[in-house]
C-alpha cells in the first residue's frame, strides 16, 4: 500500500500579524486557521494522513482540536521547532512508513481550494518528483543593495509566486532535508532544487493566499464570508 500524507507546519509566532496567540490559531470566521488548513487537506482525494507541526505548548490542544475535522485521514500532532523547516523536519520523522508522497502546506494558507490540493498531489503521482503551485506576479519586483538602491529589474515574465500544498515523493524531500546546510529555507522545494532534482510548477490560486499581515486576515474574512453565502462549507 501506498498513502499520501499532508505535513503541516503550524508552529509559528505569527510575528507579523501582531500580537496574540500563535497564528495557526487566530481565529477566521470562528475557528482556528489550521482547522482551516486540515479540513481542506483533509477533503482532498488521495490524502490519508496528516502531520501537522504545533506550537510546542499546544500539542494536546492541537491533538484534541483536529481529532473532529480530520474524519477519515490518520492524524499526528508533533511539537514543532524553532524555524519552518525544522518544523517540517519534525513532521517528517513521524510520517508512517507506508507514505510514499507527501503534500507540505503552511496552516497559514487556510483557504486553499481542495481543487488546487488534489491539482499538486496527481501531478506527484503522475511521475514528478516535486510539484509547486505558482502564480504570476503582479508588481514588478526590483533588486536593491543594502542600502535599498535599485540594482536591477528582473524580467517579470520569468518571476512566479509559490505557494503551498507543495508535493514531493517522500525519498525526496526526506533526502533535500537530511542533506540541507541551512536551517531557514522558507520553502521546501528550496531545499529540493539545491539537490538537482527538478521542480515543476502547476497552476497555484488567488486564494491560496498566505495570511501573514493584519490586512490578509481581514481579506481571508471576506473570501470566507463570500463562500459561506455562496453555500460553500468553509
Ligand atoms: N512555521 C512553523 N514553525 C516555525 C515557523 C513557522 O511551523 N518555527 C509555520 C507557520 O506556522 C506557518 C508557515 O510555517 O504555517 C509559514 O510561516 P510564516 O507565514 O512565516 O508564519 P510565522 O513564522 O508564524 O509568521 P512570522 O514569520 O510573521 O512570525
Ligand atoms: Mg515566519
Amino acid at each position: 500500500m501506498s498513502r499520501t500524507a499532508a505535513v503541516v507546519p503550524a508552529a509559528g509566532k505569527g510575528m507579523r500579524l501582531g500580537p496574540g496567540a500563535p497564528k495557526a490559531l487566530r481565529p477566521l470566521g470562528g475557528s482556528p486557521l489550521l482547522v482551516h488548513a486540515v479540513r481542506a487537506l483533509s477533503l482532498a482525494r488521495g490524502v490519508d494522513v496528516v502531520v501537522v507541526a504545533a506550537p510546542e505548548d499546544e500539542v494536546d490542544m492541537v491533538r484534541a482540536l483536529l481529532s473532529e475535522v480530520v474524519s477519515d485521514a490518520e492524524l499526528t500532532v508533533v511539537a514543532g521547532g524553532d524555524t519552518r523547516q525544522s518544523s517540517v523536519a519534525r513532521a517528517l520523522i513521524a510520517l508512517p512508513s507506508d507514505v510514499d508522497v507527501v503534500l507540505v502546506h503552511d496552516a497559514a494558507r487556510p483557504l486553499v481550494p481542495v481543487e488546487m490540493v488534489e491539482r499538486v498531489a496527481v501531478a506527484v503521482r503522475a511521475g514528478a518528483p516535486a510539484v509547486i503551485p505558482v502564480l504570476k506576479l503582479v508588481d514588478t519586483v526590483k533588486t536593491v543593495d543594502a542600502e535599498g538602491r535599485v540594482v536591477s529589474t528582473p524580467d517579470r515574465s520569468h518571476l512566479r509566486a509559490v505557494q503551498t500544498p507543495q508535493g514531493f515523493t517522500r525519498s525526496v524531500l526526506q533526502q533535500a532535508h537530511a542533506n540541507a546546510e541551512v536551517d531557514d529555507v522558507t520553502d521546501d522545494a528550496g531545499l529540493v532544487e539545491r539537490q538537482g532534482v527538478e521542480v515543476v510548477t502547476v497552476l497555484g490560486h488567488e486564494e491560496a493566499f498566505k495570511v501573514t499581515r493584519p490586512m490578509d486576515l481581514v481579506l481571508a474574512e471576506a473570501v470566507l464570508s463570500r463562500r459561506r453565502a455562496g453555500g460553500v462549507v468553509g
